[in-house]
């Protein structure tokens, strides 16, 4: 698939199911989508991978975490089923110390990741993988950060639900919008000193 087919016919997929790319197919994947631009090339990222149990244990931490009816609660619980695969985003910035590495601010680190996630979802579209990036109150709350074992530095930027589309269909493509209203093109002038 060409890059930019894939950019035009990949869509969020909500409806996921077996398989999803194993340990080795997600790190083949990952170690692709990690050469996006990363400005001192810090990889201030790390991935948690969620399945099985997993799913099961983080549904009963969100439904711990919920103080809302039981029977949202519940739903709560079953949230990490739709999907076989949970890629858990853990934003990990190296702080800004000359001594250290070089400094690279922390939003330009966030960008790279960024990039990275891009690159991601658009390789797993392209080998025929949906996925979904979710995130929610759950990116905030204490306990899931405790459950997944997060150091206070790191940032939960939330998970790539990952796996097959339920409903394949065929690959759309999509008509881009009309963004040339958010270009503009810089005339020099000369202005009075
Ligand atoms: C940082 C980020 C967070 C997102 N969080 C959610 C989310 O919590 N729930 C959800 O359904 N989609 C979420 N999405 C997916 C967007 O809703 C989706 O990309 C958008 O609706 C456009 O749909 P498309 O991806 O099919 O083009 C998120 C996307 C990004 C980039």
């Amino acid at each position: 698939m060409d890059v930019m087919t894939a950019v035009l016919t990949r869509r969020s997929e909500h409806q996921l199911v077996e398989p999803a790319p194993n340990d080795e197919e997600f790190a083949y994947l990952l170690r692709a989508a990690a050469t996006a631009p990363d400005h001192g090339r810090l990889r201030p990222w790390r991935w948690i991978l969620v399945r099985g149990e997993g799913r099961t244990a983080l549904g009963r931490c969100f439904a711990d975490d919920y103080d809302g009816p039981q029977p949202r609660r519940e739903q709560m619980q079953t949230k990490p089923q739709r999907a076989p695969l949970l890629a858990t985003l853990v934003f990990t910035p190296v702080p800004d110390d000359p001594a250290h590495r070089a400094s690279i601010p922390e939003w330009e680190q966030l960008a790279a990741t960024s990039a990275m996630a891009g690159s991601l979802i658009l390789l797993l579209h392209a080998r025929g993988f949906g996925s979904v990036w979710r995130t929610g109150r759950f990116t905030q709350s204490e306990r899931t950060r405790h459950t997944l074992g997060l150091r206070p530095e790191e940032r939960l930027l939330g998970w790539l639900y990952i796996g097959t589309p339920h409903h394949p269909r065929a690959p759309r493509r999509r008509t881009p919008e009309d963004i040339t209203n958010h270009i503009s093109v810089f005339t020099p002038q000369l202005l009075p000193l």
